[in-house]
């Protein structure tokens, strides 16, 4: 239980630990493959594909003859999603290399679908990222991305509903400026789930979908299945180790960098990290109780003969 990566620092280590493993629900992927049409697929490849959650998660969904290729910029990463297909007895079905999701080491038109999982949001620019995805998926194939609106997100909260006003609207903005700092600074932005269907369209994809992820974390005391526990765990976690959404020092960085004054962060930082212990505690009493919503887009299009390619 918990997230062996923890304090790791490649990038979103944070946020690869048990708690990933319930991102979806089996039978709402299977609708998907249905309405993807996945059983033609044969290629496959998953951009920025960390220790490889997202394409298990397609594997399962996948014609068993299906072949699943992660790229992931993070030799680290790369490592550990090899190890764990290994650990399965997948090595031959899963595959992982070192690349850049701006400049991927295929051939073009290479896969029947292409796809993502919470990488355009870290991505410097997302159309550039996109535009390399057409060019490897193949005329027909399917582009696919799994992208949130996190700032939507943040208000899905049992605390915000609780929560004074003024304290819920210095939490939004807290996380307002960070989210317009972090893509100013390059890092990408994490709400760009909202962007993503207009990206598709100006890159020539045809027969967009948009879709929303319908699972709900629900926790509940007295937190009994291996998936709440692995929630609360993190939750308290978290809190034990004063880490908000991202660390003091990126918060800081981010803040600052999306128009945040040096004294209003000291208040919000103080905000968050009363607002985490006060979960913590009502975790430790039994008494925190959440519905778990997110606000997670599911974008797909196909590549038409005719799509831009980035001139390539
Ligand atoms: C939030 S994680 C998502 C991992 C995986 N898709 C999943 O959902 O479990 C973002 C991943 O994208 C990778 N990444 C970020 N920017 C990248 C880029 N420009 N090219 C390739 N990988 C990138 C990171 O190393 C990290 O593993």
């Amino acid at each position: 239980m918990g997230n062996e990566f923890v304090e790791h620092t490649s990038h979103s280590a944070e946020y690869f630990g048990d708690t990933r493993d319930s991102w979806w629900n089996p039978d709402y992927v299977a609708l998907l493959a249905r309405r993807w049409r996945l059983d033609h697929v044969r290629e496959v490849l998953d951009v920025g594909c960390g220790v490889g959650h997202w394409g298990r998660v397609l594997g399962g969904v996948l014609p068993r003859e299906a072949r699943i290729t992660g790229v992931d910029r993070d030799p680290f990463w790369v490592e550990k999603a090899a190890e764990r297909a290994a650990a399965r007895g997948e090595s031959e079905r899963f595959r992982y290399q070192v690349g850049l999701a701006e400049r991927l080491p295929f051939e073009r038109d290479s896969f029947d679908l292409v796809t993502c999982q919470t990488v355009m949001i870290h991505a410097a620019d997302p159309g550039a990222m996109l535009a390399d995805m057409i060019r490897v998926t193949r005329p027909g194939g399917l582009v696919a991305v799994a992208e949130p609106n996190n700032v939507a997100g943040a208000l899905l909260d049992t605390a915000m509903v609780h929560a004074p006003v003024d304290e819920v609207l210095t939490l939004v903005r807290m996380q307002l400026l960070c989210e317009r700092g972090k893509a100013a600074l390059g890092e990408g932005h994490n709400s760009l789930g909202e962007l993503v269907p207009a990206l598709f369209a100006e890159r020539g994809l045809t027969d967009i979908q948009v879709y929303l992820n319908d699972k709900a974390n629900v926790v509940l005391p007295p937190y009994t299945s291996a998936e709440q526990r692995a929630t609360v765990e993190e939750l308290s976690d978290f809190a034990r180790r004063e880490f908000w959404i991202w660390s003091r020092a990126d918060t800081r960085r981010y803040f600052l960098a999306g128009g945040g004054e040096e004294h209003a962060f000291e208040s919000s930082w103080a905000a968050a990290m009363a607002a985490s212990r006060r979960t913590a505690e009502a975790i430790a009493k039994g008494t925190y109780s959440s519905a778990g919503g997110t606000v997670g887009y599911i974008v797909s299009g196909r590549k038409s003969p005719a799509a831009l390619n980035d001139g390539t």
